[in-house]
């Protein structure tokens, strides 16, 4: 009799060993079977007193081993029911499938805009120079022929650094001319494309910050004829091989004869429209013939060299390209806006 429950027991821990679930369902009987208040082994003890009294000893360590293996046969059956259900999720992903895409960043439409223009200027053998944005007053408005009381530092309202009169930031890049004529003789042909402040107020069309592109030409014998045929190939490149320019009498005081340049309007190729306000002209930039007083300012011999000079500013020409009509959404860096702009 009392092997016969030794049996028993055995065939309950094979039955523990050989136990495999496939769902949290069938974990849950494994449990109830062989761990619960109710298990299988229970029933057992109830004869013991069946078993003789050397065996007690043997059957007790066997019903604590069962206890043991239905243990740990628990745990490792939990353990790998939850992998197989992590695999199963890990099969749900498809690795084939495309992935998220990512945005791709554009050019700013100022950037965009300035080096097309740039190019073009480069094309012809100009090069480009760059400086500082907080100058001299010398450079920027002395050697521009532009001293202390003349009436002409009221056309650019600057903004002077904390408690200086020397110090400012830059109003134009021909502060960058005065600093490469300064530095080097003629031949000089450069283009000096930067950001430029003026202390104005902030509206849709003016802000007190913007860039230019400022050209310079000296040599010997250059004339106001060259000036207009570089500018007139300007304006085809820049716009279309139809484009007409129109030179109109102007102020600059570092510049004599001085001119500003209307170009045929490319929105309406002439028929009128509110960006030219119906006039069919459109102004894109400032130029002449370099003042010999600064030629003369920078070190630079006026009886031998001559040269021509245009600056244009650079937001204008992108509000007329791409029709926008608010020169503030420029320094916004919504990029809901930006990115709109992906070619010249
Ligand atoms: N410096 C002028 C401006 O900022 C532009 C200009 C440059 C005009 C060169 C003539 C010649 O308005």
């Amino acid at each position: 009799m009392s092997q016969e429950i030794f049996d028993k027991v055995k065939d309950i821990l094979k039955d523990i060993e050989n136990t495999a679930v496939q769902s949290k369902d069938e974990l849950e009987q494994f449990r109830i079977k062989f761990l619960g208040t109710k298990n299988v082994v229970k029933p057992l003890f109830s004869e013991i007193k069946n078993i003789a009294n050397d065996r007690k000893k043997e059957f007790g360590q066997l019903i604590n081993e069962v206890k043991q293996t239905a243990e740990s046969k628990f745990n490792n059956l939990k353990i790998s029911l939850a992998e197989g259900e992590e695999d199963a999720a890990g099969a749900e992903i498809d690795l084939t499938a495309p992935g998220a895409p990512m945005t791709l960043g554009a050019r700013h439409p100022i950037s965009v805009i300035m080096n097309r223009i740039i190019d073009i200027f480069e094309r012809i053998g100009f090069t480009v120079a760059e400086d500082r944005e907080i100058e001299d007053d010398w450079h920027n408005f002395t050697a521009m022929n532009t001293p202390d009381d003349h009436p002409a530092r009221d056309m650019q309202d600057t903004f002077y650094l904390m408690n200086s009169t020397e110090m400012l930031l830059r109003t134009h890049t021909s502060s960058v001319q005065a600093r490469v004529m300064k530095a080097k003789q003629p031949p000089i042909r450069i283009i000096a494309p930067g950001r430029v402040y003026r202390n104005e107020t902030i509206s849709a069309r003016a802000h007190c910050q913007f860039h230019q592109v400022e050209g310079l030409y000296v040599d010997e014998g250059v004339s106001f004829a060259d000036l207009k045929q570089t500018l007139d190939y300007f304006a085809k490149e820049m716009f279309s091989q139809d484009t007409k320019i129109r030179l109109r009498p102007s102020y600059f005081p570092f510049t004599e004869p001085s001119a500003e340049m209307d170009v045929s309007c490319f929105i309406c190729e002439g028929k009128g429209c509110n960006v030219c306000k119906y006039t069919s002209w459109v102004e894109i930039l400032g130029c002449g013939m370099v003042d010999p007083a600064v030629l003369e300012n920078c070190g630079i011999d006026s009886k031998k060299y001559t040269g021509f000079a245009f600056g244009m500013g650079i937001e204008r020409q992108a509000m007329l390209k791409y029709r926008v009509d608010d020169i503030r959404l420029f320094f916004e860096n919504d990029v809901r806006f930006l990115k709109q702009f992906t070619s010249a």
